[in-house]
């Protein structure tokens, strides 16, 4: 009987029609008000904003969810970084991603997690060789991140190791990566 009951709940539940789209200049206001109302005010004194700050997101790796009526309604960046040098002493690069944030009104309905395999396959088109971010590893690791790879390396600033984690586009791509991660992305203006 409940599984009946979900069903027609299910079929007359309100579908939420959204898309990933490259976000355009139209969008910069709608995306910092909902990473405001996402993450409050303390979101600009992140360890991962000061690897942002005066910077631009990689090329093509900006992205939004967008509703209807074509509104952001959820957002993802990716950063140019470099993840520490290699055993070799050449810098590593890799991409540091964040925030990702939706809209509370339209949460748990998959589009964070649409976001984040849009930007991960984005990124591994483009030839990317990793993604690292700080975030919950209980979200993350359904996409396959993971603490392991980021071990020896650190934010340049305070981070919870625990939450400090990596997904190879490339296998292999972080193996021996030692230091800090630095911004080497293109300047703003
Ligand atoms: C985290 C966030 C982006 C998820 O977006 P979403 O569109 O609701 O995500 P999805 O619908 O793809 O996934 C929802 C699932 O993720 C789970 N989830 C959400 N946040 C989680 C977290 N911090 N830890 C563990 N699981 C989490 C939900 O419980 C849900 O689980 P279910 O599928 O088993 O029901 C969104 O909740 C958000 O913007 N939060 C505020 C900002 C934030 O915390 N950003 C991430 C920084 S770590």
């Amino acid at each position: 009987m409940a599984t009946v009951l979900d069903s027609v709940r299910a079929f007359f539940a309100p579908v939420t029609t959204y898309t990933i789209d490259a976000e355009t200049p139209a969008d910069v206001v709608a995306r910092e008000t909902l990473l405001d109302r996402a993450m409050g005010p303390d979101r600009r004194k992140k360890s991962s904003e000061k690897i942002r700050r005066n910077r631009l997101p990689a090329e093509g790796l900006a992205l939004v969810a967008r509703d209807a009526h074509g509104h952001a309604i959820g957002t993802v960046r990716l950063w140019n970084v470099e993840a520490g040098i290699s055993m070799d002493g050449t810098p590593v690069d890799a991409l540091l991603l964040g925030p990702l944030a939706v809209d509370s009104s339209f949460e748990g309905k998959g589009i964070g997690g649409a976001l984040m395999r849009a930007a991960i396959m984005e990124a591994t088109h483009r030839g990317h060789g990793a993604v690292l971010l700080v975030g919950d590893a209980a979200y993350y690791e359904r996409f396959g991140f993971s603490a392991r790879k980021t071990q020896h390396l650190v934010m340049p600033g305070p981070f919870q190791r625990a939450r400090f984690l990596a997904l190879e586009l490339k296998a292999g791509w972080l193996d021996g990566a030692v230091g800090m991660i630095v911004a080497s992305g293109r300047k703003l203006g």
